[in-house]
């Protein structure tokens, strides 16, 4: 279980021998899906080239802070910005008086002082060092303001003495990072989504549609990523940004989207299917633009349309089916037409959705659903897309907690 996926980690690395380490810290937290970039101090550099951490990171290592090119490019605020968390291992007793003192006197500092995400530090010194009056007072400093200490551990140092001042090892390193981070109630799951419409062509200019923005679809997966999920969003055409953090495929027609969720299905533990999937296609595509000349005047145009396959009833009937979910847009007998899905598509649950009324579903901001399970159902008020997505992630996870249960 990937328990740190999605979250960004800012590595910084200060002039100790134990800098050698943080080659492997890099790996080990990509291991757990965490994307990492490098901030290092001068005297790292001594230890462990920047060209080793990037290589290692894949991107690029940042070590100075007037430096014009690399700040133009991301500015240390733009790299505070970006963290999910600063983890500066090794720390030395230099990095971590600068800190207690509030000082910015180089990129590491500076960038710590402006940034607004937790932060730990692993220390790494000589016995006598870490013992020292004033690291252990400007260490106390630093816990009261809430900054994390990730050891030292104890045993033998490179100097020959034996104490406490030891690196904490890479993978109990590890283990308390992720250890911050483990509180997103889809922690470790991979959730697939598909949102917003499919296009089915007629020729290259027309196409059979509906009003889907993708507004609800993309706010259930900021849900599931701000509980802590992988999210591989599928989406229809839209006019809307998808979320940062979210595995976005585009696809335009229902064709297209049951076989980018066919490909995304592996490692999937759960499928919710936002979309308003066409259920139908013209049978033929003119490869040319159908001229009104063709048909005689005032005739009628008749398209032949072809059931295109049910992407969610697919997902649902797999061996190693996903926990899945449904949405129903209804106008008439809401409940009773989400039940029905709910049986005949083989789902875990459906989210039932009155469209009767403009101010709701397709392409507004708000939503009125209720939320249906084979034996129970829960009426959620009318609230924003962003709140209902909220509410149903906690649905589907504990009703996933229920049945491991
Ligand atoms: O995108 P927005 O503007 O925010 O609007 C959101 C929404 C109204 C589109 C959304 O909340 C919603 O209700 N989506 C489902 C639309 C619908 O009526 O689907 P359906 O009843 O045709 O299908 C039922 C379920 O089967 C859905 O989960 C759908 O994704 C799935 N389906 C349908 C047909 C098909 N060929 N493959 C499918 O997977």
């Amino acid at each position: 279980m990937q328990t740190l996926m999605n979250k960004r980690v800012l590595l910084g690395v200060t002039g100790g021998i134990a800098a050698y380490k943080s080659a492997e810290l890099i790996r080990r937290l990509q291991d757990q899906g965490a994307q990492v970039r490098v901030v290092m101090t001068r005297a790292s550099t001594e230890f462990i080239t920047p060209l080793t951490l990037q290589a290692l990171s894949q991107h690029p290592v940042h070590t100075e802070l007037l430096d014009a090119e690399t700040e133009s490019a991301m500015g240390h605020i733009e790299l505070a910005r970006w963290a999910d968390l600063v983890l500066v291992a090794p720390a030395t007793t230099n990095f971590i008086a600068q800190i207690a003192g509030g000082h910015g006197s180089d990129l590491l500092t500076t960038l710590c002082l402006a940034a607004e995400c937790p932060l730990a530090i692993a220390p790494a010194m000589n016995q006598a060092m870490w013992g020292n009056a004033s690291t252990q007072q400007n260490c106390n400093l630093l816990t009261q303001r809430g900054i994390r200490l990730f050891g030292p551990a104890e045993g033998l140092q490179a100097c020959g003495e034996e104490g406490s001042g030891r690196l904490l090892d890479v993978d109990a390193i590890v283990t308390q990072t992720r250890e911050l981070f483990d509180t997103g109630i889809l922690a470790g799951k991979h959730v697939v989504i598909t949102a917003g419409p499919t296009r089915e062509a007629i020729d290259p200019v027309r196409f059979i549609s509906n009003h889907s923005s993708g507004k609800q679809g993309y706010a259930l997966a900021t849900a599931a990523l701000e509980a802590g999920a992988k999210v591989t969003l599928i989406t229809g055409p839209t006019s809307i940004a998808p979320p940062e953090r979210a595995n976005t495929i585009g696809v335009t027609s229902a064709s297209e989207m049951f076989d980018a969720v066919q490909r995304s299905l592996e490692e999937a533990d759960i499928f919710i299917g936002v979309a308003a999937v066409a259920d139908y296609r013209p049978v033929n595509v003119s490869e040319q633009k159908i001229k009104k000349s063709a048909a005689p005047s005032n005739s009628s145009v008749t398209l032949e349309l072809v059931e295109n396959p049910d992407i969610i009833q697919s997902v649902a009937n797999q061996d190693h089916r996903p926990f899945t979910i449904g949405f129903a847009a209804e106008t008439d007998n809401v409940i009773e037409h989400a039940k029905n899905k709910l049986v005949s598509k083989n789902l875990d649950m459906i989210v039932a959705n009155d469209v009767s009324e403009t101010e709701f579903g397709f392409n507004s901001d708000q939503n009125h659903t209720t939320v249906l399970w084979p034996n129970r159902s829960e009426e959620l008020p009318a609230m924003s897309k962003a709140a209902i997505s909220s509410r149903i992630i906690e649905l589907v996870a504990e009703t996933i907690g229920e049945n491991n249960g």
